[in-house]
């Protein structure tokens, strides 16, 4: 089940897509550039490829929940969502089921949700209680762990309440994230995290609101699912609707320690189109598959598609986000993917999403992929949306609070089926990755491989 090293690390000249490099295009600017956008990753990654049996079988999934899901640290629900004491969300992941609750000192604690009587669930779904009740037979434990009440507890004179306190997971946050480790020996989240969070100063996630969010069954493996939105590489076959506005092919793809990230240029033509298209054209590509669809924006003589969509953003943003007028051009018309392994997509800069892809219980050939827009707001912070279920039959058009990017995903979802099928219909082994636009997932199955082997 091992990935194959092929050869050994190469980018270098020569080995790009034709058309401006990103680093090329920034020069461009009408701001200055932060310096995290000129950061460029070593290029040490091995070429591999990838057993196919990674992706569809039930031994492998399980491998996966030992070694890491059991693990790692996982996002699992935004501090919003346990803003006053008593609130609680439950975290799902195949078997294991976290219980992540406010205190009544504001700390944030994670327990295994099991009762220490007869194991029930303590907790089914999200809301706010006093205390820690099992609806079976009601035994109790405070917001904080400690054993509170066992009925008839003469029955149960041998129930020592030290040790049948709720055992707490290492749990932490960062960007209004809560993230939780099954594994209490954890290394801290910090370690995890490595230098992202100083990817995201200029972009301050924890200052944001959940605006949607919505999550859909599907029907592949999670890592199916997720790799479909780790690379442009697939635009100029599964959207080629967006190719006069989209530099896909120019991308940049870096990868650090635990987490990687794509820049895609917009408003820049793509290199698979035989003819540079007008300033116009490239912005009304964009401007039908963004969040809003803004009523359609001239382009006046002697700027750019690109400066009139940054400027169009600066002026949305107005209020929301400081210093608005600071940002470059770059901040407000690319794309900024970023993954953190295994599993966690933010995106830099103000383009709202976040995307999270988890199995679907022990189902191999289902997953979980949720869309959180998360957006800035003026004055006082409003209240998340709720999570908005869509089945595995439920296009995401479905949730019109998507806006048009729906159609976007719909075309990504159009794939996933079909790539199941066919890996699961496979003679041949292994899956073959480029080298270079295949950067984030090629990194993320070697983290992979280290996680296996550990
Ligand atoms: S199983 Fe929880 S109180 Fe009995
Ligand atoms: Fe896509």
């Amino acid at each position: 089940m091992a990935i194959e090293p092929l050869a050994p690390a190469r980018v270098g000249e020569g080995e790009r897509s034709q058309g401006l490099s990103y680093q090329e295009l920034l020069d461009t600017d009408t701001r200055t550039v932060p310096e995290v956008l000129r950061l460029q990753s070593a290029r040490d990654l091995p070429v591999v490829r990838v057993p196919i049996e990674r992706y569809v079988s039930r031994e492998f999934h399980d491998l996966e929940v030992e070694k890491i899901w059991k693990k790692v640290w996982q996002f699992a629900c935004r501090e919003d969502e346990l803003a006053e004491a008593g609130d609680h969300v439950v975290y799902d992941l195949a078997d294991q089921s976290i219980l992540i609750v406010r205190g009544d000192d504001g700390a944030l604690r994670a327990f295994p949700n099991a009762c220490l009587h007869r194991g029930r669930a303590l907790k089914d779904r999200a809301g706010r209680s006093k205390a820690l009740r099992c609806p079976f037979h009601g035994w109790t434990w405070s917001l904080d762990g400690r054993l509170q009440e066992v009925p008839c507890r003469w029955d149960f004179d041998h129930v020592d309440r030290d040790e049948h306190a709720l055992k707490p997971l290492p749990v932490d946050t960062w960007g209004g994230f809560v993230f939780v480790n099954p594994d209490a020996a954890a290394a801290p989240l910090a370690d995890h995290l490595g230098s992202l969070p100083r990817h995201f100063e200029r972009w301050p996630l924890e200052k944001r609101y959940t605006e949607a969010h919505v999550a859909r069954v599907m029907p592949c493996n999670w890592k199916v699912a997720q790799e479909a939105f780790m690379e442009a590489y697939h635009v100029v076959a599964t959207h080629p609707q967006i190719l006069h506005g989209i530099g896909d092919a120019n991308s940049q793809y870096d990868a650090w320690d635990h987490f990687s990230r794509a820049i895609t240029p917009n408003m820049t033509p793509s290199p698979h189109l035989k003819e540079t298209p007008a300033e116009q054209e490239q912005l009304d590509a964009m401007m039908n598959r963004s969040l809003d669809a803004p009523p359609t924006v001239q382009v006046p003589e002697g700027m750019t598609a690109r400066q009139i969509l940054a400027q169009v953003s600066r002026m949305q943003l107005q209020g929301a986000v400081p210093s608005v007028t600071e940002l470059s051009d770059a901040e407000l018309a690319d794309s900024f993917y970023y993954t953190v392994f295994p599993n966690f997509h933010p995106w830099g800069a103000y383009n709202r999403i976040t995307y999270r892809f988890r199995p679907h219980g022990n189902d191999p050939h289902r997953s979980i992929m949720e869309v959180l827009y998360l957006a800035p707001y003026q004055g006082r912070k409003p209240e998340p949306a709720p999570v908005h279920w869509l089945d595995v039959d439920e296009p995401w058009t479905e949730a019109p609070e998507l806006g048009s990017l729906a159609k976007v995903f719909s075309q990504d979802t159009f794939n996933m089926a079909p790539i199941q099928k066919g890996l699961r219909a496979a003679r041949h082994t292994h899956v073959t990755l480029g080298r270079y636009q295949e950067t984030k997932i090629r990194h993320f199955h070697c983290l992979l491989e280290r996680y296996l082997e550990a």
